[in-house]
């Protein structure tokens, strides 16, 4: 949406289990421009674009002098050993302009976020970051610059990944002890997948009125492609002493949706 109402007109490609079908793209936009992608983590299913796609992707950008948008949007919280170098870092970067922002990171009330771009295009992309928005809180900007070089952010990281880490298990161990079928971890989600025609959403609202923040997966689809029915979980609110009976909560309330 946000793409469409810049002007720019998206074509959605499919996501298998190694990331974006890039052959498909290649039909399906023989002239894009660039590919928005998140390749460390698909949002919000979690798969890891695999190896011979990242290939695959960059090769395309290469043979039509086409962008890649790296949106590595949970890079720094990845749960599950190590999170895959960004594309923005190896052989092909000279193609990918990438993106990130420290909403989950630390918190989205500081509104900032960063650009990695092959140098050519930074005289550019200030041009327009300037004439887009006011530009950041200065005093926040020398603030978080200073957490950086001097170790808190990355203490920070390590120790929010740790207890986000325990909440999930925690989430996953309650839900598997009401014996809900499948949950899929998937970033700092765990999604449980719903049969098709039940009302995510519907579903999503319910829950709202009873103070459960839980989205629909249906919603992360396109216009027009087949939606997969689902629940996502955020993780990280977790409460621990609430765990369980939010969950039985919801579950009741799955129950009389379906
Ligand atoms: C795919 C994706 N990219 C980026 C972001 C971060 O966006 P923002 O910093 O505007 O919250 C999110 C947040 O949920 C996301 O899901």
């Amino acid at each position: 949406m946000a793409l469409e109402s810049a002007g720019v007109h998206p074509v959605p490609v499919a996501v298998d289990h190694e990331g974006i079908d890039v052959a498909q793209g290649r039909v399906m936009a023989p002239a894009a421009a660039s590919a928005l992608v998140t390749p460390g983590q698909q949002a919000p299913m979690g798969v890891s674009l695999s190896p011979a796609r990242r290939k695959a992707l960059i090769d395309w950008a290469r043979e039509s002098h086409s962008w890649i948008i790296e949106d590595d949007y949970l890079a720094e919280l990845h749960l599950e050993g190590r999170a895959l170098p960004a594309l923005a870092s190896g052989d092909g970067a000279d193609r990918v302009i990438h993106i990130g922002t420290f909403s989950k990171t630390l918190a989205p009330m500081i509104g900032l976020g960063f650009i990695v771009a092959p140098r050519g295009l930074v005289k550019r992309l200030t041009e327009m970051a300037w004439w887009l928005a006011t530009p950041p809180n200065n005093a926040v900007q020398i603030a978080l610059t200073r957490f950086m070089r001097d170790g808190h952010y990355f203490r920070h990281l390590r120790r929010t990944r740790q207890i986000y880490t325990e909440r999930r298990s925690l989430l996953c161990d309650t839900l598997q002890r009401c014996n809900v079928p499948v949950a899929l971890g998937a970033g700092l989600s765990v999604i449980l997948p719903q049969p098709s025609g039940f009302d995510d959403a519907r579903l999503a609202l319910q829950a709202r009125e009873a103070l459960l923040a839980v989205s629909p997966l249906s919603a992360w689809f396109a216009k027009g492609s087949r939606a997969r029915s689902g629940i996502i979980l955020g993780v990280a609110n977790i409460r621990s002493e609430r765990v369980e009976a939010d969950c039985h909560h919801l579950l009741t309330l799955m129950r009389s949706t379906s």
